[in-house]
């Protein structure tokens, strides 16, 4: 049976890269909820009925176990879809703990990027307020950069320009994390590296995710001899539009880009 993974549109991605590289004998179902994306500018209620819907479509195709590949809809849903199903769900949350004791050594603050419903959630900031004792920790929403992921608009020169802006109120170099607490936001680690300080660390919850699945995995005796196969889906329609599927294998030849970029071999 294979790994569903859910989003609601491409950020998921950033996730499903390194589920590849760590399970590449599983096979894959990514759904991209492109009709309702973004999560992050809708209200709650809607947001929850459109990740059931979601997660029903993905079980009636079968699936041994689902990743939430997205704050948003981890936040909102995760706790009652795990409450309905009864296969590993393995969520994403912001990397607030590492980034509090790497930024508390440096003495400087730490800064997270999130979507506008995540930023005001419950779960979010009942994790800040559990972790941040020494009130270091701030958030900003980038709705923008959902929007530009979703255009396939990675030119740093659109990009540059939207993130300066909204970083302008902040003293950056207070700085010593940031945190990528949405799946769209590791596409443009690099254009983020050209705007904070080299010494300025960027994590985002994609690789520990993928580890996390792979230890249920083991655990649960699930994992199966696949070929690494994705079928993808926007929102209940597999993807066939060749160019639409060449346009997904650049977005992870991008993401392993990246990935080099953060540790050279
Ligand atoms: C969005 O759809 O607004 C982004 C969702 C997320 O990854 O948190």
């Amino acid at each position: 049976m294979k790994i569903g993974f859910f989003d609601s549109g491409i950020g998921g991605m950033t996730v499903l890269y390194h589920a590849l590289r760590l399970l590449p004998r599983e096979d894959y179902i990514y759904y991209a909820d492109t009709q309702h994306v973004p999560y992050g500018e809708k209200s709650k209620t809607d947001v929850k009925k459109y990740v059931f819907e979601a997660v029903d479509f993905l079980v009636r195709q079968g699936i041994k176990a689902l990743v939430i590949a997205c704050n948003t809809a981890t936040s909102i849903a995760a706790k009652e879809l795990r409450e309905k199903y009864d296969f590993p769900i393995i969520g994403i949350e912001p990397a607030v703990k590492p980034a509090i004791l790497r930024s508390q050594e440096q003495g400087r603050r730490v800064l997270v990027f999130t979507t506008r419903l995540t930023l005001r959630e419950e779960k979010f900031n009942n994790l800040v307020a559990r972790l941040d004792e020494d009130h270091i920790v701030d958030g900003l929403a980038l709705p923008g950069l959902v929007e530009f992921a979703e255009r396939f608009e990675f030119n740093e020169t659109v990009v540059r320009p939207y993130l300066t802006t909204q970083l302008a109120p902040y003293k950056l170099e207070e700085y010593g994390t940031v945190v990528l607490g949405c799946t769209h936001f590791p596409f443009y680690k690099d254009t983020m590296k050209t705007i904070f300080a080299p010494e300025v660390d960027i994590i985002d919850g994609g690789k520990g995710t993928a580890e996390n699945l792979a230890r249920t995995l083991q655990k649960a005796n699930k994992f199966q001899q696949g070929t690494g196969s994705v079928d993808y889906y926007m929102s209940g329609n597999k993807v066939q539009d060749p160019q639409l599927l060449q346009q997904y294998g650049r977005l992870l030849e991008r993401l392993q880009m990246l990935d080099n970029l953060q540790s050279p071999t």
